[in-house]
């Protein structure tokens, strides 16, 4: 009877894994957010860029353009999608005291970093196989970082190369590293990224192999097409309930074989993207080959920013992969803080999860952060629009950035401070 009752159904009061509603073709990151959003954004879906209010708008569109597996990778998180929403959540709890009677006609939103000047701290993270969601892949993604002046971060497993991606988008992008298990193919992947001149390596550090992204495997279900002509091997980082170091290395070289940034290495012996044995020594050795700035992505504690400073590291990303590495329900603005107490002002610190308004942004800047990077939004304007898309998310943002800095008095990056930050009474 309890199970039946109409209020324990409705979503408002029991909400739905985002995996459950796959089959019900209501897959929305919204859905977790509950009625009042739900209500505001409207349930119609933009047919065009210009329609959009917010980047929101483009999830739905996004979700209508793509097959449901490749919806299913891009929104899927990990177990129930709770860090998902708990990085949304992360930045209700922060609220922002509004300075008045200054003067805003000019406002500045540009943030320099390692020496160079972006137009506003928008980062784009490192998206993997954007081909997936539209064939203008991450060349779309650059063509847009270049129009707007952002910075974007290439994934290892991008669909692009390293080279495709700064002729797009004239010289701005840093390479995200996953090593493998085996040194050699890491190394020549950073090798490679510096002869093409990427100013950074961003090693990623927070995925194990074998995450258990089950709105991933429900999506793949619903899904009935045929895989296995762009899938041959079956071999996924994310295997489902299986490492993928037990599978055979062929497995590994068909799963790269579309990834420009494997071709011509020797991945006979590589087993896993993401290698479980990978600790600080691998850091050290990595820190003497690499000759441009290092980044380590997915640091959310002090005491591991504390070490990263002690190995030489040159930069943090505060992220944990958007929910999608392991369901610690712990929102990234949330680490923020003791990350930055961690590196005491020794390094930038980017952060990503869960940022997808400009007062989002404004309170990650407002705690210390050096720049925002934003993940799906910017896969969703490409999934509906390809370029135009990723430009018109790219520039919602900036304009929500610009009208909140005006609305709380501040006309640079740098004024933003906690100062204008409160914490929201619970
Ligand atoms: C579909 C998808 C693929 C991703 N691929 C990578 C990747 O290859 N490397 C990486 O470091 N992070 C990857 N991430 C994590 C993002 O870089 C970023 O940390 C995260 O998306 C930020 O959260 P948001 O999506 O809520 O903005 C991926 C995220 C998504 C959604």
């Amino acid at each position: 009877m309890l199970a039946a009752s109409p209020l324990l159904a409705s979503p408002r009061l029991l909400p739905k894994p985002l995996a459950d509603l796959l089959g019900t073709g209501d897959v929305s990151e919204k859905m977790f957010a509950g009625g009042l959003e739900e209500f505001q954004q409207g349930s119609d879906v933009i047919a065009s860029p210009d329609q959009a209010l917010n980047v929101m708008d483009f999830e739905p569109a996004a979700r209508k353009a793509v097959p449901p597996a490749h919806f299913g990778y891009l929104a899927t998180g990990v177990d129930d999608d709770a860090t998902v929403q708990a990085n949304r959540e992360g930045y209700s709890r922060i609220e922002i005291r509004a300075r008045r009677l200054v003067d805003v006609t000019s406002v500045d939103m540009s943030r320099t970093i390692f020496g160079t000047m972006w137009s506003t701290p928008i980062v784009l993270s490192p998206v993997s196989a954007q081909k997936a969601f539209h064939p203008e892949g991450e060349l779309g993604v650059a063509k847009a970082a270049r129009a707007k002046g952002h910075l974007m971060m290439l994934s290892t497993v991008a669909t692009a190369s390293i080279e495709g991606a700064i002729a797009a988008s004239g010289g701005r992008v840093w390479q995200q590293l996953y090593a493998t298990d085996v040194w050699e193919v890491g190394r020549s992947i950073v090798k490679r990224a510096e002869s093409a001149g990427s100013p950074a390596i961003v090693l990623t550090v927070d995925i194990q192999d074998g995450s258990n992204r089950e709105t991933l495997f429900r999506a793949q279900r619903v899904d009935k097409r045929e895989c296995a002509g762009c899938h041959p091997s079956g071999y996924s980082p994310f295997a489902r309930g299986k490492s993928a170091s037990g599978q055979a290395s062929r497995g590994f070289a068909d799963y790269v074989a579309r990834k420009p940034m494997f071709d011509g290495l020797d991945v006979s012996k590589v087993t896993a993207l993401h290698p479980v044995n990978m600790n600080w020594d691998f850091v050290k050795r990595l820190r003497d080959v690499v000759t441009v700035k290092l980044l380590i992505k997915g640091i959310v504690t002090r005491e591991d920013a504390q070490l990263a400073v002690e190995h030489g590291v040159d930069g943090l990303v505060v992220s944990n992969h958007g929910g999608r590495a392991e369901e610690t329900l712990r929102p990234t603005i949330e680490s923020l803080p003791e990350v930055l107490e961690g590196v005491a002002g020794k390094v930038p610190v980017i952060v990503d999860g869960g940022v997808r308004r400009g007062t989002d942004i404004f309170k990650a800047l407002a705690l210390g952060a050096t720049a925002v990077g934003i993940g799906r939004p910017h896969s969703w304007g490409l999934a509906a629009f390809g370029q135009a898309g990723v430009e018109a998310v790219l520039e919602i943002l900036r304009r929500e950035l610009r009208t909140i800095m005006r609305q709380a008095g501040t006309t640079s990056v740098d004024q933003i401070t906690r100062n204008y930050l409160a914490a929201r009474p619970s």
